[in-house]
């Protein structure tokens, strides 16, 4: 059985990604449902990276996204193309960092005590299939350390998973 292995509070983002990349990859080794790796992603990182109120995926449904497996509040279910954090990400093609959300235009406030989040798309040969969604509570808690090291734990999921073409 899988254990997830919390950190102590001192470690580094450093120890802390590297450690996620490798429970990550364990946990998902010979596991190619999409789904399934979903759900176990959002809660070894809702688990292990410290400081979050929500962290999950939404996958690319025709036109817009569509919630995916989740850790944290209820969420809304679809966002188009473009709007919020989520589909900026989709439209731009690549990671956003926010480090106020009131001060980014269009965000979609699913739990009001979010304060900043990061948000890294799904790419599949070239093509976005969904994004990955981290929340804080905390203002300025994701830094491009974050965005990298999550940037890498989205690769493992994607090589491990069966996704659509
Ligand atoms: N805040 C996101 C919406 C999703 S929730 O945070 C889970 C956005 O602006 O796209």
């Amino acid at each position: 059985m899988f254990e997830a292995k919390p950190l102590p509070s001192s470690a580094s983002k450093r120890d802390l990604y590297a450690s996620l990349a490798q429970q990550l990859a364990a946990l998902l080794e010979g596991e190619p449902d999409a789904i399934a790796n979903a759900a176990n992603m959002s809660a070894l990182i809702y688990e292990i990276l410290p400081d979050l109120n929500w962290a999950g995926f939404y996958f690319m449904r025709g036109s817009e996204l569509v919630l995916g497996p989740f850790q944290g509040k209820v969420a809304c279910v679809r966002i188009a193309i473009g709007r919020g954090v989520c589909g900026a990400a989709v439209e731009r093609k690549t990671s956003i960092v926010v480090p106020d959300v009131h001060a980014f235009p269009g965000h979609i406030a699913c739990d009001s005590a979010s304060r900043s989040e990061l948000v890294v798309p799904l790419i599949k040969d070239g093509r976005v299939i969904g994004v990955l969604d981290l929340d804080s509570p905390h203002p300025n808690r994701f830094d491009e350390e974050d965005r990298e090291g999550c940037e890498q734990l989205v690769q493992i999921y994607l090589k491990a998973s069966e996704l659509p073409a």
